[in-house]
């Protein structure tokens, strides 16, 4: 601790000296003491090349800025590829007031005489990899440090967040330590040494415990974040002190708990964030909502809040953000009025108790770009008015009880901007629109008009939509065949038409999908930017989970239709599909031998049709296959001893009379058995190896599957 145990007023005659001088250039010190911080360091990302003892003024060198005087007073090194450690010599700049070293590869921790220096008041080490603790107070520093801004986010940092450290940091006004592994509370005594704090952010970390509340004693907060950690405990009513917020942010710590408190939640009338989801909130949405008028966010979505959604939220009408999904909030939308919320962009309301018909003036939005209704007791029409929202991109009305789908979809023609569009359980019996006259959805790249048990066809206006990557068609009543206009969607790479009355053979087109036969990945951009979770339903229902999830399986589902011939031998060139499902059909004639080239695939079903023949041995290298079924057709001969399908268990294979093997009941007999080799001890080892591995595997499959009861996209 040199720097620390020099008396000030030596310090001064130091500078003194210096600043006498007339000499602008830094001294011999200062480079040496830049030369010890580069000597230091691994990895100079070509540092040396400017920074040399030959003669320049080090004030000329790549990231050093000098002050008026002379003396460096900041070194600013963001980007630059660096590697090694810190230098506690950088301290010794008496005069370094910026230090930022943020997005380099450095090993090792922070040096506490950086964090404690006497002149340095912003430092930003972010994104730098550091590990180790926060350097603790040493305690030979008792005086406040200058230090204001300190951010130390997106590193490796993995102690207790420390208490003491801040009692010397009294003018601290931004602490950034968000996205490392501090473990602990938030300290109690934190706005007591902090006076002048007025941006916290603790979030994605491995805090527990309460929130102290002593934060309420931080009076010029503005912006105070701790979500994803694991804090626990009620809000302290003394939060509200802070009446300066602007950002009061603690989503995703699942154990946060209580109900907002009207009266206590208006004295942040400054608040333009307000973030709790994901946690146990109960309760209503309190009435003097409405006398937050800067609010802009508000996210209450994942949590246990019930009641209807009070009047007054009209009053917010700087509201860009309204995210109340997966709650229990009820009753019908009517008395909010929404015509008084221009800026609206996202209103999320999936998977809540709402009933009625959707208000007229939600299609006074103009703004909106993601409106989820999905999972609710909707009903009626939706208005034609819907073609009024020119940046609509995002609109799921998924599971309610919407009525009239040829409306809806005339209506939303005028939506060009729509990009993921799901209708699913709504529209029960109607007739899936026929007509030419659909027009549109040019960018349209996930459809769901799934479970409404449609009559028709596959109609032709699919073929329009050229950017489709998803389609799902599944649990309608369908006639007719594929069209085998079906390859002009390039981009699609997941068609489920299962469980319709689609007729006719396999056209050789749906052989020709530029999507099944790439490599590319199957993945759909939602520029709405809301998290078009997949929804996981654990055992627990109160533990529900979202995920984050843009890409889906490539895949090709027929299954339980009216389809006949044969599987064509062409489908060998759909190498990308990872799940193929044809089971419940009547497909005769032969496994392709083929099939064996779909090397990335894990499901394949093939079950309840009138195949017949060996089940071709090219199967056996499909090394992927987790799911298999080609029960209950025609096939002969013994099943594979080798490879993947030995690992199946007999309900794959159950009715084929003419199958056997040592699963069935149907043993082959000793002449046409494989013969038995004789193996060493090294390849028995390795078998007994590959079934626990296997066995592994296969047991945490069950387990996950008996935890997703059920998923959808909403
Ligand atoms: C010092 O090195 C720099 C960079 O290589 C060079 O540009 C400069 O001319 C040198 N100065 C002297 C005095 O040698
Ligand atoms: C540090 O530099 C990075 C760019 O490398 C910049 O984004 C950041 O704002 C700087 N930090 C401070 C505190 O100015
Ligand atoms: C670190 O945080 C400070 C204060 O919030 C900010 O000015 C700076 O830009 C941040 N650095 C980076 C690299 O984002
Ligand atoms: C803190 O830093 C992270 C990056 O590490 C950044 O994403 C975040 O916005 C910062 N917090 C605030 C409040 O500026
Ligand atoms: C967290 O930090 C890691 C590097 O440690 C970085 O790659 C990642 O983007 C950061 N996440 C956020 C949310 O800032
Ligand atoms: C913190 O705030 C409370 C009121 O919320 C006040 O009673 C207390 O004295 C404050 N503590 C300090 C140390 O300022
Ligand atoms: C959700 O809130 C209801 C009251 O509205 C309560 O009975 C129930 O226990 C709460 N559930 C959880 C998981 O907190
Ligand atoms: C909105 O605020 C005004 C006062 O500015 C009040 O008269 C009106 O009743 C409020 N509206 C609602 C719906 O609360
Ligand atoms: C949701 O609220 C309704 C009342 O609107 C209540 O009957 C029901 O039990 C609640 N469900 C849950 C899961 O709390
Ligand atoms: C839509 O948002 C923009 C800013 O993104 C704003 O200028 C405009 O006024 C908003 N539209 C309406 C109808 O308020
Ligand atoms: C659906 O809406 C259209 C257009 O408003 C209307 O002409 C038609 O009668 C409606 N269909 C049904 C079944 O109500
Ligand atoms: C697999 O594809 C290759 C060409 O990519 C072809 O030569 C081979 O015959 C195919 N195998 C089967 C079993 O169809």
């Amino acid at each position: 601790m040199r720097f620390l145990t020099v008396p000030p007023v030596v310090l001064h005659l130091f500078l003194l000296l210096f600043l006498a001088s007339p000499a602008t250039a830094c001294t011999k010190q200062e480079k040496r003491n830049l030369l010890q911080f580069l000597a230091g360091l691994s990895q100079d990302g070509g540092l040396a090349a400017s920074w040399r003892d030959n003669g320049t003024d080090c004030c000329e060198w790549e990231g050093v800025v000098c002050n008026g005087d002379g003396a460096v007073a900041e070194v600013s090194l963001g980007s630059k590829g660096l590697e090694g450690r810190i230098s506690p010599s950088l301290a010794d700049l008496t005069s370094l007031l910026h230090v930022n070293l943020s997005y380099n590869s450095f090993s090792g921790g922070l040096p506490p005489e950086l964090m404690f220096s006497g002149s340095i008041i912003v430092l930003d080490v972010s994104f730098s990899r550091l590990n180790g603790p926060l350097p603790e107070l040493p305690y030979l520093v008792t005086t406040d440090r200058p230090l204001q801004v300190l951010n130390i986010s997106s590193n490796q940092f993995s102690s207790e967040f420390p208490s003491a450290t801040w009692k010397v940091m009294k003018n601290l006004i931004a602490l950034n330590a968000s996205n490392n592994s501090f473990t602990g509370h938030i300290p109690s005594s934190l706005c007591i040494g902090l006076p002048s704090l007025a941006l916290l952010d603790l979030c994605y970390n491995q805090l527990s415990g309460d929130i102290p509340n002593t934060l309420g004693n931080c009076s010029k907060l503005k912006v105070l974040k701790a979500g994803n950690n694991h804090i626990s405990g009620i809000l302290p009513v003394e939060i509200f002190h802070a009446t300066s917020l602007e950002y009061l942010s603690f989503p995703n710590n699942g154990g946060l708990q209580g109900e907002l408190d009207g009266a206590h939640i208006v004295k942040l009338n400054n608040l333009l964030t307000l973030d709790l989801g994901g946690n146990s909130f109960s309760g209503t949405i309190p009435e003097s909502i409405g006398q937050l008028r800067r609010l802009e966010e508000l996210h209450l979505g994942s949590n246990n809040m019930s009641g209807e959604l009070p009047s007054t939220m009209s009053n917010c009408t700087n509201l860009k953000t309204i995210d109340l999904k997966i709650n229990n909030f009820s009753g019908n939308l009517g008395k909010v009025n929404f015509a008084t919320l221009p800026n609206l962009k996202t209103l999320d309301l999936m998977k809540n108790n709402l009933s009625g018909i959707i208000p007229e003036s939600i299609y006074s939005c103009s703004n909106l770009t993601a409106l989820r209704l999905s999972i609710n007791h909707f009903h009626g029409e939706i208005s034609t008015r819907i073609g009024n929202l020119k940046h609509l991109s995002f609109l799921s009305l998924t599971e309610n009880s919407f009525t009239n789908i040829t409306k809806v979809l005339h209506a939303l023609q005028s939506c060009r901007s729509i990009s993921v569009l799901l209708i699913g359980k709504n529209f029960m019996n109607e007739a899936m629109p026929p007509d030419e006259t659909i027009d549109g959805f040019q960018n349209l790249q996930y459809l769901a008009v799934h479970h409404c048990s449609l009559t028709g066809r596959i109609p032709i206006w699919l073929s329009k939509l050229t950017n489709l990557k998803i389609l799902d068609l599944f649990n309608n009543r369908l006639t007719g065949p594929i069209p085998s206009w079906i390859n002009s969607l390039n981009h699609l790479f997941h068609l489920d038409v299962s469980n319709n009355s689609l007729t006719g053979e396999i056209p050789i087109t749906l052989m020709q999908m530029t999507m099944f036969k790439s490599d590319k990945a199957g993945i759909y951009s939602d520029p709405s930017l809301l998290d078009l979770g997949l929804l996981i339903y654990a055992a627990d229902p109160s533990k529900l989970q979202y995920r984050i999830n843009s890409a889906r399986a490539k895949e090709l589902n027929l299954g339980n239709n009216k389809f006949t011939g044969v599987i064509p031998q062409e489908i060998g060139q759909l190498k990308a599909l990872l799940y193929l499902n044809l089971s419940s059909n009547n497909f005769y004639g032969e496994i392709p031998q083929s099939i064996g080239n779909l090397t990335d695939l894990q499901k394949l079903d093939l079950s309840n049709n009138h195949l017949t023949g060996e089940i071709p041995a090219a199967l056996e290298i499909l090394h992927f296959l987790s799911e298999f079924n080609i029960s209950n057709n025609n096939l002969e001969g013994p099943i594979p001893t080798k490879g993947q399908l030995s690992t199946f268990q007999a309900s794959s294979f159950n009715g084929n009379p003419k199958l056997c093997g040592s699963l069935l009941i149907n043993h082959c007999d000793s002449v046409e058995a494989p013969p038995i080799s004789i193996i060493s001890a090294k390849q028995c080892s390795n078998k007994v190896t590959f079934a626990i591995a296997f066995g592994v595997f296969f047991g945490v499959g069950v387990l996950y599957d008996q935890l997703v009861l059920f998923r959808y996209f909403g």
